[in-house]
C-alpha cells in the first residue's frame, strides 16, 4: 500500500460514521480495484454489506434498520481492515470471515472447501420439483465440500437420511462441523470416499456438484479462485474426467426409480457431445446458473 492510499484509509476510519458511510466507502474502494466478484455476491455494494454484517453479527433482514446507525471506532477498524484485505489478498470474502450463505442458510467454510454458490440452491428450495415427486428416503451429496448442498437438502426433506461424501479428509471434517452446526447428526453423516469407492448403499437421489472446470477455463480464472482447492475445480482437459467415471458407476448406487442430479457448468456442451445417446434433461434456473442435468437410473442402466 502506498503512503497516499494508507492516508485515505486512515482518514476514512476517522471520518466515516454510519454503517452506510462505511459500506459506501468500501464499495467505492472495491469498485476501483481489480477484485473479482462471484463467490457469494456479484457486486461491490453487496460484498461490502456482507462483510459489514459478518463483523456486526447481524442478519440481512436488519440491514435497513442499521444502515444509518453509527459504528464504534473498533467496528469501523475491523470492517475497513476486512475491505482492505479483500482488495489486497484477493481472497473470497467468505474465507476472510469463515462463513458463507447457501439456500438462505449459514455454513462454516475454510480454504479446504469451495465457497458455496451452486444453482442447486434454487432446486433445493423448490424440493427438486417437478423431478422429485415423493419425499426421498436416502439421499447422497457426492463431492460435498462444506456439506452445503446435502445439508440444505436434508432440511428441505425432513424425513430423509443423507450421506455427504468427499475425497478430501479436510472437506469431510468441515462437513461434519456443518452437520453439528445445523444439529443434523441424527440423520446426516459425512464420509471420506473417492467417488463411490467407500459407499455401499443405494440412494433415491444423488446430487453432485463435482469438479468440472476444463484446463483452458482453469488457467484463465481470476485470482480469487486460486484460493479454492484445485481438487474442487479441475477435472482434466475437457472438465469431464470425474463426470465420465460418475456416469458409468452411478446406476450401481441408485434405487430402481432413483435420479442423479449433476452440475457440470460450462462443460455441459462437451458432455452432450461426448454422450449423444444419453438423454440428459438440462434444468433451467430462474435465479441464474446453468449446466445442471438430471438423468434417471433406468437411462443410465440401459446405456452402461
Ligand atoms: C466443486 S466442489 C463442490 C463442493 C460443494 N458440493 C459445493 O457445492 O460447494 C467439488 C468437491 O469434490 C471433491 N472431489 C474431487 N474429486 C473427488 C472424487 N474423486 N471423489 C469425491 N470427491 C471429490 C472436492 O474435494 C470438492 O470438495
Amino acid at each position: 500500500m502506498t503512503a497516499r492510499s494508507h492516508d485515505v484509509w486512515q482518514e476514512a476510519c476517522e471520518q466515516l460514521q454510519t454503517a452506510r458511510d462505511v459500506v459506501r466507502f468500501g464499495a467505492t474502494q472495491m469498485a476501483q480495484s481489480d477484485i473479482y466478484f462471484g463467490h457469494g455476491t456479484d457486486n461491490a455494494w453487496d460484498e461490502s454489506i456482507f462483510l459489514l454484517l459478518e463483523i456486526l453479527q447481524l442478519p440481512w433482514s436488519l440491514l435497513d434498520a442499521i444502515l444509518d446507525a453509527r459504528l464504534t471506532q473498533s467496528e469501523r477498524e475491523q470492517i475497513l481492515n476486512l475491505y482492505l484485505r479483500r482488495i489486497h489478498e484477493r481472497k473470497p470474502a467468505a474465507y476472510l470471515v469463515g462463513r458463507a450463505w447457501f439456500a438462505g442458510l449459514p455454513f462454516i467454510v475454510n480454504e479446504h472447501v469451495l465457497v458455496p454458490r451452486s444453482p442447486f440452491a434454487e432446486l433445493i428450495e423448490k424440493q427438486f420439483s417437478p423431478w422429485v415427486q415423493e419425499s426421498p428416503q436416502r439421499i447422497l451429496d457426492l463431492c460435498t465440500g462444506s456439506g452445503c448442498i446435502g445439508i440444505a437438502t436434508a432440511l428441505a426433506f425432513p424425513e430423509s437420511v443423507v450421506d455427504l461424501s468427499d475425497i478430501s479428509p479436510e472437506a469431510v471434517d468441515t462437513a461434519w462441523q456443518n452437520i453439528d452446526y445445523h444439529q443434523l447428526g441424527h440423520r446426516v453423516r459425512a464420509l471420506e470416499s473417492d467417488l463411490f469407492s467407500n459407499l455401499e448403499d443405494r440412494y433415491d437421489v444423488i446430487i453432485t456438484n463435482p469438479p468440472y472446470v476444463d484446463r483452458e477455463d482453469l488457467d484463465a480464472m481470476p485470482k480469487e479462485y486460486h484460493h479454492e482447492p484445485e481438487i474442487a475445480l479441475a477435472s482434466g482437459e475437457d472438465g469431464l474426467d470425474f463426470t465420465r467415471r460418475l456416469l458409468s458407476q452411478a446406476k450401481n448406487h441408485l434405487t430402481e426409480n432413483g435420479k442423479l442430479f449433476c452440475e457440470v457448468g460450462n462443460s455441459w456442451w462437451a458432455l452432450d457431445e461426448a454422450f449423444p445417446a444419453l438423454n440428459f434433461t438440462w434444468i433451467e434456473f430462474e435465479n441464474g446458473g446453468h449446466g445442471v442435468f438430471v438423468i434417471d437410473a433406468k437411462a443410465l442402466a440401459e446405456y452402461f
